[in-house]
């Protein structure tokens, strides 16, 4: 019997840009490609922003309308947030969409929202005859600096996170800095916890800009803001495509720094605290457990944290108390399990031994957890 080996070859297209619906800006325009006249696009937009952003919808229909060889079959708002992964409402709104006006797969599905908006739009279209071209534009930091570069997209079940979901390379991500001017401050400063995360596995000199440029980073906004953005996203992609592993097929996962925990917290809360608010804690909690091995340094903890206080993220929250009735042991430490069939059968824990320094373990000590916990209660 033969095996067969082969490659396929994909284009990552990553833009960054203001005002991306103004009719000037081409670079939406550059991004698509036409093989053939009517091309078909549809826009789907997270409800909440067209409702704060009078002007966006006017402005994404003049955008296309006026586009030659496309064929423009409208704006649709739809459900997002966290909500609209914990069911299939949301998706199957995208699927009937995507069915009712024709898509096929030489058309584009342009999506506008925040993570948990782009993950389930990101199913819909990976799987509507099994993959139509998919554009997004992430309106959140989070999903500016991290997620909308991904490849991954999911939706919550079984009371666990992204459970159900599929690696698909988006057709083109474009961050468009204008669209997170509506999102209230503390979102846009929360979301540069990832920014945090992949300096803190991947670039000491990016950490120590954050940290030299914290007042002006915490206004987020501006220069030192985007700039922050646009080389979290860049640190993210290149690792999913120069990183040898986009698909997740290895047991290795350097940009889930912090995260065991963090999904396992926001789980806890009943989603009280967001993915970035849990990845803030499960950060610090990952850190202080490598500064209690006396592998990481203590005083720069401390100006991580100083750091997350700063952009009102938290270090603690009442979920890393919770006990399990029938083990008896904190909840949060059945993320570690949860972490494990996530990676698919070995854990492995990435721990930090100095900025952009990292080592992985294959187990952690739950006792030496609990203390942490008790310590960052203490720090909170
Ligand atoms: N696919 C991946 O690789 C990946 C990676 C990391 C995180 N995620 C997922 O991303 C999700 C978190 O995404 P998020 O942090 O963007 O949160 P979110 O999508 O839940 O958005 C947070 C809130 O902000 C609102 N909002 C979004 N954009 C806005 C804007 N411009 N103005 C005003 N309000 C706006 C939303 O309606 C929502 O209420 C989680 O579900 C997480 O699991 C996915
Ligand atoms: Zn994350």
């Amino acid at each position: 019997m033969p095996d067969f080996s082969f490659t396929v070859d994909y284009q990552h297209r990553i833009r960054f840009t203001h005002d991306a619906f103004d009719s000037s800006n081409l670079i939406l325009r550059e991004v698509l490609n036409v093989e053939q006249a009517n091309t078909k696009v549809i826009v789907l937009v997270e409800d909440t922003i067209l409702a704060i952003n009078s002007d966006l919808e006017l402005q994404i229909n003049g955008y296309f309308k006026k586009l030659e060889d496309f064929d423009y079959k409208g704006c649709y708002a739809l459900k997002g947030g966290e909500d609209s992964k914990q069911n299939f409402n949301t998706l199957k709104d995208a699927w009937s969409i995507i069915e009712n006006q024709g898509i096929d797969r030489h058309s584009y599905v342009v999506a506008i929202g925040g993570g948990a908006f782009l993950d389930v739009i990101g199913l819909a279209c990976a799987t509507a005859h099994r993959g139509v071209r998919l554009v997004r534009f992430p309106t959140t930091t989070l999903a500016q600096d991290d997620s909308g570069v991904g490849v991954k997209n999911a939706i919550n079940a079984f009371d666990k996170k992204n459970f159900l979901g599929s690696f698909a390379v988006p057709y083109a991500v474009i961050n468009d800095f204008s669209l997170l001017e509506t999102l209230p401050l503390a979102e846009r400063r929360h979301g540069l916890i990832e920014a945090i995360k992949v300096a803190l596995v991947k670039d000491a000199d990016f950490f120590n800009y954050m940290t030299k440029n914290a007042e002006p980073l915490a206004l987020a906004q501006g220069e030192v803001f985007e700039n922050t953005i646009e080389k979290s996203a860049i640190l993210h992609a290149r690792h999913i495509c120069e990183g040898g592993d986009a698909f997740e097929q290895g047991n290795s996962r350097p940009l889930d720094y912090g995260h065991w925990a963090a999904h396992k917290l926001e789980q806890l809360s009943d989603f009280k605290l967001s993915h970035a608010q849990a990845v803030s804690i499960g950060l610090c909690l990952d850190t202080l457990y490598a500064v209690n091995l006396g592998w990481f340094n203590k005083s720069q903890f401390s100006t991580i944290v100083q750091l997350i206080k700063l952009l009102d993220l938290p270090v603690w929250h009442p979920a890393c108390e919770l006990v399990d009735k029938e083990s008896g042991q904190l909840a949060v430490v059945a993320g570690l399990d949860e972490f494990r069939e996530h990676l698919g059968g070995e854990l492995n824990i990435l721990l930090l031994k100095g900025v952009g320094i990292v080592e992985e373990v294959q187990q952690m000590d739950t006792a030496l957890i609990a203390q942490c916990l008790v310590e960052l209660k203490e720090l909170a």
